[in-house]
């Protein structure tokens, strides 16, 4: 199944652009629509219910622009992936499995920090998964992380100081990996890395563009570009402005 429909991705933010930076790596030929839920960003601190309605009106939007695929760039919005498989045929990719898979294969002392939004963390989806691969979880919720990244100071000494309140106590517990399990955190990772420096940080990207190349079968072909669409539900000037660091081609960014 390779033909030139687009392939749908969508973030509450600015976080999912890291994994869409992988799929557009490994699938360069192929079409994008990216959406940004900017309008109702932060999921991360919102009731089921209002994430779910979210995953839904979006999740909706992208098929009716006849996607081939759906990509939850969003662990927070992934939680919510059935309800939105339940009205579709198209596949609807989680990042939540593949990416717990790849901590599960990389970890030697099976104990593994997960960094994720508070309602990531409540859920326990990761913690499930892990623990029932033999995995010791260290579960950090960290929703403030996403403010920052919002807010574009991840720069700033309240980021570092953030970073460190939150990760320094998993320095003596024997962590060797930690999991970014929200798609926003992996732009603060040169800020956790001035506090845990030797453990292996896995992101989201590269694991999801996997599952995604096995479901749809894509063949890699480099000898075509494809198109990336960007909508965002905010302000596209505000959008524009937090993204500087997003250097892949794009069209101009539109407001839904
Ligand atoms: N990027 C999202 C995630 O992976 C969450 C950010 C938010 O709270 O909106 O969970």
């Amino acid at each position: 199944m390779n033909n030139k429909k687009p392939i749908g991705v969508f973030d509450s933010g600015v976080g999912g652009l890291t994994v869409l930076e992988k799929l557009v790596e490994m699938y360069p030929s192929e079409n994008f629509i990216y959406v940004a839920d900017q309008g109702y960003c932060p999921y991360g601190t919102k009731t089921k219910e209002e994430i779910e309605q979210r995953v839904l009106t979006i999740g909706k939007y992208l098929l009716n622009r006849g996607v081939k695929a759906i990509v939850i760039a969003c662990n927070t919005a992934s939680l919510f992936k059935q309800s939105l498989q339940n009205i579709t045929d198209t596949p609807v990719i989680s990042v939540i499995e593949p990416t717990a898979l790849r901590a599960i294969e990389l970890t030697k002392s099976k104990k593994v920090a997960v960094l994720a939004t508070n309602a990531t963390i409540q859920n326990g989806k990761y913690q499930k998964i892990l623990e029932e691969n033999g995995v010791e979880v260290y579960p950090v919720p960290a929703s403030s992380f996403v403010e920052i990244i919002e807010s574009n100071e991840m720069d700033s000494n309240y980021a570092l100081k953030t970073v460190t309140e939150k990760l320094l106590p998993l320095k003596s517990a024997g962590v060797d990996t930690l999991i970014h399990g929200c798609t926003h955190f992996g732009l603060l990772e040169f800020q956790m890395k001035k506090v845990l420096d030797d453990v292996t940080y896995v992101e989201c990207g590269y694991p999801t563009s996997f599952l995604l190349g096995n479901v749809l079968q894509l063949t890699i072909d480099y000898t075509s570009k494809g198109y990336i669409e960007i909508y965002t539900t905010g302000k596209k000037e505000d959008f524009e402005a937090k993204i500087k660091w997003f250097t892949i081609p794009h069209q101009p960014i539109q407001e839904l």
